[in-house]
């Protein structure tokens, strides 16, 4: 029955794709139901985060109702409302921008349902709104893209041109390795940021605009990408300009999903941070533990590497995502 009710709710949410996997919620009974409010399906990260999440509740025995909010703020606030309104015992989310949650974690807390923040942060400055933020340090992330590049170049003289291909413009990651990126290069004049547009974390978006950096800029040394597809996207640009990546262009991108690891392995990139998507385990762990009442860290940081050309064809063949 409960499970009927929720299709006939989520129904209504005409503009987001959800689905649900099982039944239950909120019935005291012992068993847990999470309500996942996902960004979308924009990248292979995500994908490979879906996954993770997806497999780590079957693993945990936890209910997973979950929602694709397409990259619109819009449509996750209304999967997170609907996920009240359903009476879930916990519910998490990727919020696909930092600002303008915290009416519905409001309407969240006032339900005495806890909120758990994965992958992405939100900047409300009530920080009892959600129990615990699990994901990366991205401004870290950021600083580890521009200290490959000071190295790279460090014997330099003349100045070295970068465009960067921003994420979803507001999001966590977005700013954050921006911000991390240029605190690093800012050490040196001759690094100079020639044009900076987001990318919106697609292959197509990436590629789109760095054609349109190589029409405005004939001289671009390096592409900084905030994750693999856009960078994967620009390469196919950086070609149909009669260019070679990862030599006439220098490419540092962020993730280390599969498909940025092979181009990397054949020296299209040269440097990926990486990103860990593989959150579903903690994610479940964590919410076990805020339904038991167990005090939990506020900030949980996903534990993450770098890779040059050679560290990737090592990792390639036993890389899960
Ligand atoms: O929030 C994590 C970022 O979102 C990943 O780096 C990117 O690929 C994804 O779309």
């Amino acid at each position: 029955m409960l499970k009927r009710i929720s299709v006939l709710v989520l129904a209504g949410l005409t503009a987001m794709s959800v689905a649900s996997c099982g039944s239950g919620g909120g019935s005291g009974d012992g068993s847990i139901t999470m309500g996942f409010a996902q960004v979308g399906a924009e990248s292979g990260w995500r994908t490979a985060n879906t996954k993770s999440v997806q497999e780590a509740a079957k693993e945990a025995g936890i209910t997973l109702k979950f929602s694709d909010a397409q990259q619109k703020q819009e449509n996750q606030i209304k999967a997170i409302r609907s996920y009240i309104q359903q009476k879930v015992d916990v519910i998490a989310f990727s919020p696909v921008v930092e600002s303008g949650w915290d009416t519905v974690l409001k309407e969240a807390k006032d339900a005495k349902i806890p909120v758990i923040l994965t992958d992405r942060a939100v900047d409300s400055k009530d920080t009892s709104l959600y129990k615990t933020f699990l994901g990366s340090d991205f401004v870290e992330e950021g600083r580890k893209a521009g200290t490959w590049l000071v190295e790279e170049y460090k014997s330099a003289t003349d100045p070295v041109n970068i465009v960067e291909l921003q994420g979803t413009t507001g999001s966590a990651p977005a700013n954050d390795r921006k911000a991390g990126f240029a605190e690093v290069i800012a050490a040196d004049p001759k690094f100079k940021v020639v044009a900076s547009q987001t990318g919106d974390f697609t292959r197509a978006k990436g590629k789109e605009v760095m054609e349109a950096f190589l029409k405005s800029n004939p001289d671009i040394d390096v592409l900084y990408a905030h994750n693999d597809d856009m960078g994967l996207g620009a390469i196919e640009a950086i070609e149909g300009a009669g260019k070679v990546p990862g030599k006439d262009i220098k490419i540092i991108t962020i993730d280390a999903v599969k498909d940025g690891m092979q181009a990397l392995a054949d020296g299209k990139i040269n440097y990926i941070v990486e990103c860990s998507p593989l959150l579903g385990p903690q994610l479940m762990d964590l919410a076990k533990k805020v339904l038991k009442g167990e005090t939990i860290e506020a900030r949980v940081v996903t534990e993450e590497t770098t890779f040059t050309q050679e560290q990737a064809k090592t990792a390639l063949p036993g890389r899960k995502y």
